[in-house]
């Protein structure tokens, strides 16, 4: 078996990772898991590459062999990794973009990815439907894709309210997503001090919306979607403590959109607000039990981090994050039902703010980082 070397995988597992996301949902769905909400590329080997998805039964492996194995070098992975996703457009009857074409043809004796694949046995996923399902299938959306090329079709109407919510921000999700402070902490290219500083900036988010959680704790739709485990504060000084030191308190400051983050997540609470203070809510924590947890593993491997450090991203006392965020997007179902049009209306917007705020935030943090630099 060829093991490519280090920064070869992570090069490759990167760039799939950050500007492929959809596609990797693609071939996830192509190759075994049909529901497929999220595809996070996480090896190459000489024979396959290798996929953690996500779907309404749980986190699963996948390997899809690769058309032209044994690959010995990066530019034939590119190769093969173009096939596959060609492939997977063909199983699924999806247009395949015509990109990359200049390495296909490069390259000589690259057989069809699909009638390989088709020949069964190299790809390692549960094929077929799945017989149980989970809460009502986020067909998409997820993983960076594209919640309009859903594979779930609802009524007119009846579309849930967490599908919704999804789709009418998942602009704003790349946008926050693709900005470019956060890209180059995904790429590995960011300094420590820039997640340093991204952490500092959390601890100031956290206080405000923790707070805001605290004070309607006993108001019941609140109590569906917190859970104490949610809660990041204690961690957030954990790690402050081990990157900056005892003192870290003394040495620590929001940027303007974090202060405008926090003061618009206290007006929701002291308007008494509940539904806002969900969007809020939900925009942070299932952001960070989502890319967080693809975050976490980037900067622990890049900074050598173990616990302390990444704390923040660690929810192992929840339990199993896709039975969280199902039994989440269910409660958002029943609130999306409590709700007037407009109320609903009102709410997705705060959603697209608190987005907002996110790129705003990291905006004020490349800036101060480029002002610093001079
Ligand atoms: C590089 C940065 C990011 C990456 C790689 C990323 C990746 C992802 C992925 C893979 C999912 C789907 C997970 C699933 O359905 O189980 C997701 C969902 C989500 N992300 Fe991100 N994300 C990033 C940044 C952010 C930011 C900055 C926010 C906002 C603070 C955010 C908020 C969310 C939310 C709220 C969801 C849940 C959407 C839903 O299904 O309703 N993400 N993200």
């Amino acid at each position: 078996m060829t093991n490519f070397a280090e920064d070869v995988i992570a090069g490759v597992t990167g760039h799939m990772n950050v500007d492929h996301q959809e596609d990797s949902l693609l071939i996830a769905r192509a190759f075994g898991y049909p529901e497929a909400t999220a595809s996070t590329m996480v090896g190459v080997t000489g024979e396959a590459g290798i996929w953690r998805v996500t779907d309404p039964s749980g986190e699963h492996e996948l390997s899809v062999a690769w058309p032209s194995a044994p690959l010995t070098e990066r530019a034939q992975i590119r190769r093969d990794v173009v096939l596959v996703y060609r492939a997977a457009c063909k199983t699924l009857g999806v247009v395949a973009r015509q990109e990359h074409e200049s390495e296909l043809k490069s390259e000589h004796g690259a057989h069809d990815a699909h009638d390989h694949a088709a020949q069964g046995g190299h790809s390692h996923g549960a094929h077929g439907a799945h017989g149980e399902k989970g809460h009502h299938g986020h067909g998409g959306g997820h993983g960076g894709g594209n919640p309009h090329a859903s594979t779930e079709e609802y009524a007119e109407g009846e579309k849930p309210f967490s599908v919704v919510m999804r789709e009418s921000s998942w602009g704003d999700h790349s946008d926050s997503e693709g900005a470019s402070f956060m890209e180059d902490i995904m790429r590995g290219k960011a300094t420590k001090q820039d997640y340093i500083d991204l952490s500092v900036q959390h601890y100031f988010m956290y206080e405000a919306l923790e707070s805001a959680t605290a004070q309607f704790a006993d108001n019941a739709t609140m109590a569906s979607f917190h859970r104490s485990e949610l809660e990041r504060l204690d961690a957030l000084k954990l790690d402050l403590a081990h990157l900056i030191g005892a003192d870290w308190a003394d040495k620590v400051a929001p940027v303007p959109a974090t202060a405008e983050y926090a003061a618009r997540i206290r007006e929701c609470a002291a308007e008494g607000w509940v539904a806002g203070i969900v969007a809020h809510h939900y925009t942070r924590y299932l952001g960070d039990l989502s890319g967080g947890q693809i975050i976490a593993r980037r900067v622990s491997k890049q900074h050598d981090l173990e616990h302390a450090g990444v704390a923040f991203y660690d929810f192992t006392t929840l339990g199993s994050l896709t039975d969280f965020k199902n039994e989440y997007r269910g409660a958002l179902d029943a609130l999306g039902a409590t709700l007037s049009e407009d109320e609903q209306k009102r709410m997705l917007d705060e959603v697209r703010a608190a987005y907002g705020f996110n790129t705003a935030v990291f905006v004020d943090l490349g800036k101060a980082k480029a002002a610093a630099a001079i």
